[in-house]
């Protein structure tokens, strides 16, 4: 089961028009796809996760179309099917619960499998591939940068010592390495951010969020929105900035009147701030404690 996060939010964002057309680059199991559609648009829908790709087609919901892609290749996914111009895209970032849910699929610490982590298992490097032959200081980097873990050099240290005695395998092994190289501390378990950095580098979920934002961008029309949802401070920070960078700023000149400063095409935010989920949905689904949802508006020039 994977509950759509800030549904009601991220379809008021969208501003759905009957008729329109929407890409999800993140389909999962179509819960906003299907809030998407029952407004009246007609989506197309990208996920890179074969078993998210099968579920949605075995249970078919008019005016949903499921796509196997990633969506850094968004606009080219789109275009190949005949959208050259749409209006809204979407975006809702990270796993999904049944990603979580499958042991075998290694994403989480707390389920024993294979260090997998792979959203598209047909290619690509594993998590287990980077902890056994990463260098110490490239993982040190990784996991301190997408982690965003302060003991990342006592981890990848640890790795390395652990590694040389034994390749490691499954996600226990790997969490259990880092709890005992940093211990227990707070509320998180001490592999969290570890877990985290290997998922978003195997992944390479940052290089593809830009290349999705700026396709996304490319192909929606004026007065099209995106909306974009995130759950680490990391992507988070990284929609901020893009959509900073197109709202731009008006700059006063010394003759008066003002000038537009940003980079084209031009946005403006729908909400100033992020929105977060309400109590009453942290209450029903934890996941979405750490969700912010980001939207914007293309402007006409
Ligand atoms: C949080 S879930 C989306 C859930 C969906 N909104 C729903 O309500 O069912 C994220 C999904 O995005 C997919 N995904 C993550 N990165 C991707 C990428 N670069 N390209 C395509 N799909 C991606 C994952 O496989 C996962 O199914």
């Amino acid at each position: 089961m994977h509950i759509p996060v800030l549904f009601s939010e991220t379809i008021a964002a969208l501003g759905i028009r009957p008729g329109g057309r929407y890409v999800d680059g993140t389909l999962g199991r179509a819960g906003h796809a299907r809030g998407i559609a029952e407004k009246g648009g007609t989506v197309l829908g990208i996920d890179r996760d074969d078993a998210a790709i099968a579920a949605v087609e075995a249970a078919p919901h008019a005016g949903i179309v499921a796509v196997k892609g990633n969506h850094g290749d968004l606009a080219a996914i789109a275009r190949a099917h005949g959208w050259d111009e749409v209006d809204g895209v979407l975006l809702d970032l990270g796993v999904s619960s049944p990603q979580l849910d499958e042991a075998e699929r290694g994403f989480s610490f707390m389920r024993p499998g294979p260090l997998d982590m792979r959203m598209d298992r047909t290619q690509g490097t594993s998590a287990a591939d980077l902890v056994n032959t990463l260098g110490r200081d490239e993982l040190a980097g990784i996991i301190a940068e997408l982690g965003e873990e302060p003991k990342a050099r006592q981890v990848a240290d640890a790795i390395v010592r652990e590694r040389a005695k034994r390749l490691f395998s499954s996600t226990v092994e790997l969490a259990e390495c880092v709890e005992r190289a940093i211990g227990r501390h707070g509320a998180h378990h001490p592999a969290t951010r570890t877990f985290l950095a290997l998922r978003m580098k195997v992944n390479d979920e940052l290089g593809e969020l830009e290349r999705a934002l700026a396709g996304g961008l490319e192909i929606l029309k004026a007065g099209g929105r995106m909306a974009v949802i995130t759950f680490e401070s990391m992507t988070d920070r990284m929609v901020k900035q893009f959509f900073a960078r197109h709202v731009g700023r008006e700059v006063s000149l010394q003759q008066g009147g003002s000038r537009w400063e940003g980079v084209r095409p031009r946005m403006r935010l729908v909400n100033r701030k992020a929105i977060r989920a309400a109590a009453s949905e942290t209450g029903a689904n934890p996941r979405a404690r750490s969700a912010k949802l980001r939207a914007a508006i293309r402007e006409e020039i």
